[in-house]
């Protein structure tokens, strides 16, 4: 019975008009009825964790066959395209270095293992255990700088390889109204902590190519030097993997109503009191 739903999922839609000369039309799409690869979790009933854990392994695994609305925003989920990258990092004793990446491509979110799911009952934010077996970043970077004591400047491509990498999310949300629903609206996502086993990297055409043996040696000091040379880019993969978790969330939570997730839970203004402005 379930299956003559498939494709023909309920979409609320708020169309908002704004007459001030220009006719302005702005739709906003979400869901009106629970889709049926989540189960039903109540925070206000034991075993809430358990329950609220495989709801995001659900939606990840959804999100991996294709949530239609979010592969319109982002494209496919695993490769995913990831925004440009802009990083400084200043005054470190492993690296002082300023690097743009550019046309990022991210693999491996697919596979991604939730650990937990914990759901504040004070404010509705959830923290997140996740872990990756593999997580592969490429693309092309503009970099100059030095890591590890060497000079580096040079563009070209770039690949950073992760093992075994365990996540741990914090995710902040203010609850809002649509259509008679709760919705999340979410305002932060942070990685706490990142754990891994091994990275590996290679970045092409270090010091602009003018020394094929040189480049090869670096690359190869830096991979035998990891871990040092992680603590460098450990800034550059969190802000990846925050960018890429904000932007899929975030889209997410706007579709999918917040008592898909949590059934129970409270309205805006029961949380937040009557009428309150913020
Ligand atoms: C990175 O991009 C900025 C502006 O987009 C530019 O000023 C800078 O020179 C680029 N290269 C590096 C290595 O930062
Ligand atoms: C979500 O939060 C942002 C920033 O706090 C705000 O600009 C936006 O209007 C909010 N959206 C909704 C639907 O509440």
């Amino acid at each position: 019975m379930n299956s003559t739903r498939h494709g023909h999922r309920p979409l609320g839609i708020i169309v908002i008009l704004c007459l001030n000369g220009v006719a302005l039309v702005s739709a906003v799409a979400f869901y009106t009825e629970k889709p049926d690869f989540l189960p039903s979790c109540r925070i206000y009933e034991p075993g809430f964790t358990k329950c609220s854990t495989n709801s995001i392994q659900k939606l990840l695994d959804q999100l991996n066959i294709g949530i239609p609305e979010v592969v319109e925003r982002f494209g496919p989920f695993d490769p995913m395209k990831v925004r440009d990258i802009v990083f400084k990092q200043d005054n470190n004793e492993v690296a002082t270095i300023r690097a743009n990446l550019t046309e990022l491509v991210v693999k491996g979110f697919s596979k991604t293992n939730v650990k937990e799911s914990r759901v504040s009952k004070k404010d509705f934010g959830w923290q997140t255990k996740l872990f990756l077996p593999k997580m592969r970043l490429d693309g092309k970077y503009d970099m100059a700088g030095r890591i590890l004591l060497i000079p580096l400047s040079g563009s070209g491509k770039i690949f950073i390889e992760i093992d075994d990498m365990d996540i741990l999310l914090l995710t902040k949300t203010r609850l809002y109204e649509k259509g008679g629903f709760t919705f999340d609206n979410v305002t932060s996502v942070r990685v706490q902590q990142l754990k891994l086993t091994k990275v590996r990297t290679y970045l092409d055409n270090l010091f602009n190519g003018r020394s094929k043996e040189v480049e090869r040696s670096t690359n190869q000091f830096f991979n035998e030097n990891w871990r040092d040379f992680y603590e460098a880019l450990k800034p550059l993969i969190i802000e990846t993997v925050e960018n890429i978790l904000y932007d899929v969330m975030s889209t997410v939570f706007h579709l999918i109503p917040a008592n898909f997730f949590v059934e129970d839970i409270p309205t805006p203004q029961q949380l937040y009191g009557p009428k309150k402005i913020s």
